[in-house]
């Protein structure tokens, strides 16, 4: 792939701004506050995509809580597209038996990843397991997944930007949108 020195020219549409981003992550970190008040809320974000998502969204939750980073790969895809075969790179550092999970995510495309991560972190026994996705393309969706908090639905088109990568670049682009095609040729 060929990317410009500056990401910006090799993006064709913003589909969400900065300031679209900030209040949606504002909004669900105050439904979060409200729903979880006085449990034991542990955030697990899972690398690298969506770093930019957990930062923000910790900052708008008011209650105490902790986070847990995972990190995992599927291989056997594309860059485009997801195998659902996924191999864990990093594991949570602490146990989260009994306490309430909001497993922090990206963007949920065919939900085969979550599909895998929902499974494995219910056998570490927590007390509830939710999802929060800040974006979400139903259209492509394989396997039906339960999420709890959704930031927006998109329409089915690749998305770079607020941690999203296309070839591990464009994750620093302060808002989402869609790629030049000639970004995609090699
Ligand atoms: P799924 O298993 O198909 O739901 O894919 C989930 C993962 O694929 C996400 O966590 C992203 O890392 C990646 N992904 C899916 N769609 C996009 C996209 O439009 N842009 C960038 N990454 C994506």
């Amino acid at each position: 792939m060929k990317h410009s020195q500056d990401l910006l020219d090799d993006v064709q549409e913003v589909l969400l701004t900065e300031e679209q981003i900030a209040a949606k992550v504002a909004e669900l970190g105050q439904r979060i506050s409200a729903d979880y008040a006085g449990r034991e809320l542990t955030l697990v974000s899972v690398l690298k995509g969506s770093l930019p998502f957990m930062a923000d969204l910790m900052r708008r939750i008011t209650l105490p809580l902790r986070i847990d980073l995972m990190e995992v790969s599927s291989y056997g895809g594309t860059s485009t597209e997801s195998s659902g075969l996924v191999r864990i790179l990093k594991d949570l550092s602490a146990p989260i038996e009994g306490r309430d999970v909001l497993l922090v995510e990206d963007i949920i495309d065919t939900g085969l990843t979550l599909n895998y991560l929902l499974r494995y972190l219910r056998g570490k026994n927590p007390h509830s397991i939710t999802v929060c996705a800040l974006l979400d393309k139903p259209a492509r969706r394989l396997v039906e997944i339960p999420i709890g908090y959704v930031g927006f639905e998109i329409p089915d088109a690749f998305v770079i930007g607020y941690g999203l990568d296309y070839g591990e670049v464009y994750r620093n682009l302060r808002f989402v949108g869609v790629l030049r095609p000639e970004a995609y040729e090699s």
